[in-house]
């Protein structure tokens, strides 16, 4: 599906006419830089449509995962990867100078937040600094990576003008962000609709080329600047409406509603309201980080973003009300936090995924054991508890049986895998704190 104008007729058209023929014959050679969760599915994606793919990452366990024929992510299915390998469609590399041979370049890399909760550009800026010696006539750069509007027209097309290049006739540059939704069943790279705005008209053109063989529809926007912005709307309608909900939820139990039931009831409302629902805290790589992005760049306008700081500062409260409710609990059978044991169920930011960046699982934990308790956890998907920047807990997962479930004061579940089994959990907890709403309250079940 396209939205575009035609093409547009310049002096270098054919340059143009080339790269669109490549890209609508799938003969072009589609190179992806950063191969994580969302390069790593995008590469298997134009793989499978018949497209060839150069994946480019500076971490080499990666790319000798992948030459290997194997996923190192948990909920994309290796062998995937492997017929991809089988049919010469996919190989991958650390060695940038390769990046010539590409026709596409889709920059798949992190945009964190610094020490100062500022955008942290430098992943970018580094691949950039890594792909711009091996640029060349023909090839078009697409940006995948969540940022503020102005990123790709204020950081890479400079770049791409100083090697000489005009933008629009020698290099296409687009903005396109990605969608992805780690562990959706229904959804994925290829039926999510996707967002682009070209750098010029030119450039559009040759994006919907890009995007419309692999990806079921494409929606072309005016400019960068709006497909910038379309992401973090997104996200920041989610991180506000998660806000809302977790603001209404110390107030719900308060007041003795049950604020999933009533959740669930507003829901069957056919038009006008979208569910949302509370939890720990919010957590992953996106909702919490995203909206910030906007708010600095804000500030270039003088304008403050408020709902995004009142979200943020609810959403990163909900950890310290978890804690709340635990002390209260324990505190009516009469124990004190510290010295309590307490086994946190689901360390993942979210259910039925491999992924703990910035889960907030993990700030429960620090809080309880700031607090004095003595704290364990049981998730299926990490056997130990992973190396991470800013925690250290060394820690093995619990195997959930009675005896062991019995021997905690104290059960939070904080992330609701399907994988564990709630009724050997809700049976044999002496407390069980829920936080996702996933059973019925009762004696010894309070929510949180
Ligand atoms: N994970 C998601 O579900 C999701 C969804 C939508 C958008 N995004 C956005 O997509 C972008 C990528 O996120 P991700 O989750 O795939 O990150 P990730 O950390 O899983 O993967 C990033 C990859 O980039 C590589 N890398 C880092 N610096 C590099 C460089 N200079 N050159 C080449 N490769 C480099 C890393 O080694 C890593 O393999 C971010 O901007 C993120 O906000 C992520």
């Amino acid at each position: 599906m396209t939205h575009l104008s035609p093409i547009q007729s310049s002096p270098s058209g054919s340059i143009q006419a080339e790269l669109l023929e490549k890209l609508r014959s799938k003969q072009a050679l589609i190179g992806i830089v950063g191969l994580g969760y969302v390069g790593l599915p995008l590469s298997l994606t134009y793989a499978e449509v018949g497209y060839r793919v150069l994946g480019l990452d500076i971490d080499q366990t990666k790319a000798d995962a992948i030459n290997q024929g194997s996923s190192y992510i948990q909920h994309i299915d290796g062998e995937r990867v492997a017929l991809a390998q089988r049919q010469q469609l996919l190989e991958a590399t650390t060695d940038f100078s390769r990046v010539a041979e590409s026709d596409a370049l889709i920059l798949c890399v992190p945009t964190p937040l610094n020490q100062y909760r500022e955008p942290d550009l430098s992943y970018i800026r580094d691949t950039m600094a890594a792909l711009l010696p091996y640029l060349r006539p023909g090839q078009v750069l697409s940006l995948e990576s969540t940022t503020y509007p102005g990123t790709t027209e204020e950081e890479l097309r400079p770049l791409i003008e100083q090697r000489g290049f005009t933008v629009g006739e020698d290099i296409f540059l687009v903005y396109s962000p990605e969608r992805e939704d780690p562990g959706n069943a229904r959804f994925n790279t290829a039926n999510i609709p996707k967002v682009m705005g070209g750098s010029t008209a030119a450039c559009g053109v040759v994006g919907v080329a890009l995007y419309e063989q692999a990806i079921s529809e494409v929606v072309a926007v005016s400019s960068t600047r709006a497909a910038e912005m379309t992401k973090l709307l997104e996200n920041i309608h989610r991180a506000v409406n998660i806000g809302l909900m977790n603001e209404l939820k110390p107030l719900a139990d308060r007041m003795g509603i049950d604020l999933y039931e009533v959740i669930r009831a507003a829901a069957t409302k056919p038009f006008g309201f979208v569910p949302y629902y509370p939890g720990p805290g919010l957590g992953g790589h996106c909702i919490p980080i995203d909206p910030f992005y906007l708010t600095w760049k804000a500030r270039e306008f003088g304008m403050h973003t408020r709902f995004i700081e009142l979200a943020g500062e609810i959403n990163s409260a909900m950890p310290a009300y978890v804690i709340e409710k635990t002390m209260d609990a324990l505190n009516d059978l009469g124990k004190p936090l510290k010295g309590s044991k307490v086994l946190v169920l689901g360390i993942a930011y979210k259910k039925n995924v491999d992924d703990m960046r910035e889960s907030p699982s993990v700030e429960v934990m620090e809080l309880l054991r700031a607090k004095g308790a003595e704290v364990h956890y049981s998730d299926p998907f990490f056997a130990s508890f992973p190396p991470m920047r800013k925690h250290t807990f060394a820690l093995r997962s619990v195997d959930l049986t009675q005896e062991t479930l019995a021997a905690f004061d104290a059960v939070v579940l904080a992330t609701d895998h399907d994988a564990f089994d709630y009724e050997l959990i809700a049976s044999h907890s002496q407390l069980l704190i829920d936080t996702r709403g996933r059973l019925t309250p009762g004696a010894q079940i309070v929510r949180a």
